[in-house]
């Protein structure tokens, strides 16, 4: 292939297209507690390809975004026929941005690494919250509670005064909007499909100087998906993402330093199978 490979993502593999253009490779790789598994989640890159295209699409009257085509014709059209077989219904072309270094998380509910600080503070990147809430408990409405982006390493949380100090208060505050209305969109299209949008994660960029969403959306890699139907606050919620795999992994004695373990093959199964529920409820 003739477009070049300009950088290994944690999942996906980044090519450069005709300098303004990039194409998004995901593979079947998952990552946990910012390592990648040795072990790979068997067709996980198509269903996230998928979903991102198909959020993509519904959102894009909310906000301008890089998404061009994840179709594999299109595609080949594009890179002239240079574009291996392996790749199809796993890539994404998507317009290059200059990305804004932070992940914008919004929170619904209380769960992951803001439930350990709440539990310890009582409150979440500088947002203060209520007193007595429990693990998986609704919140009051979503909070946005941005990280800064890390290229190695861990994300650190940071109050929403750090982003407007780094970007300005005027673009700092259109993404916490932006942010907070994509996610009550897709929280509200899920509900209705019996999955609970518990927090999401996205990413931003300028593209020809407009404020963009880039890099992947709501799909389980980036976001919390809990089983409705049998939600209850203050228990661990059933979830169609990633979380069986942290679980597990907290279940051995890894000690989250060393290189991580590989994943057995009924793990892998049940996993590969979680990402497919997830990805279903788009097609309800
Ligand atoms: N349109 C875009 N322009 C520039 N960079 C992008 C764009 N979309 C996604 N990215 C970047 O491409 C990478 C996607 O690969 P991923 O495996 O998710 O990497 P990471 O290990 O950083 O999570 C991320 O670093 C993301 O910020
Ligand atoms: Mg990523």
């Amino acid at each position: 292939m003739t477009a070049m490979l300009i950088k290994k993502g944690k999942v996906r593999d980044i090519y450069e297209v005709n300098e303004d253009k990039l194409l998004l490779v995901a593979s079947d790789r998952i990552s946990a507690f910012d390592f990648i598994l040795p072990t790979d989640i068997p067709n996980k890159g198509k269903m996230l390809t998928e979903m991102s295209a198909f959020w993509f699409k519904k959102t894009s009257s909310i906000i301008n975004n890089h998404f061009i085509s994840s179709d594999y014709g299109e595609i080949m059209r594009v890179l002239k026929g240079d574009c291996p077989g392996e790749f199809e219904g796993r890539s994404m072309l998507v317009k290059k941005a200059r990305r804004i270094n932070f992940e914008c998380i919004v929170r619904g509910y209380l769960s992951g690494s803001g439930w350990e600080i709440y539990k310890r503070k009582g409150w979440v990147c500088g947002i203060k919250l209520p007193a007595g809430l429990l693990e998986a408990e609704k919140l009051p409405e979503p909070i946005f509670t941005p990280t800064t982006k890390a290229d190695e390493g861990h994300d650190e949380n940071v109050p929403f005064k750090k982003m407007c100090d780094v970007l300005g208060c005027q673009t700092a505050q259109i993404i916490k909007e932006k942010s907070i209305e994509l996610y009550l969109f897709a929280s509200k299209y899920m509900e209705e499909r019996g999955i609970i949008l518990a927090d999401t994660k996205f990413e931003f960029g300028l593209i020809g100087g407009e404020l963009s969403l880039i890099d992947e959306i709501f799909t389980p890699d980036s976001s919390r998906f809990w089983e409705k139907a049998t939600y209850q606050k203050g228990k661990n919620p059933r979830s169609y993402d990633k979380q069986f795999v942290r679980d597990w992994l907290k279940s051995l004695d890894w000690d989250k330093k060393s290189p991580p373990p590989p994943l057995p093959a009924d793990i892998v199964e049940k996993t590969a199978e979680l990402y497919m529920k997830a990805m279903e409820v788009m097609k309800r």
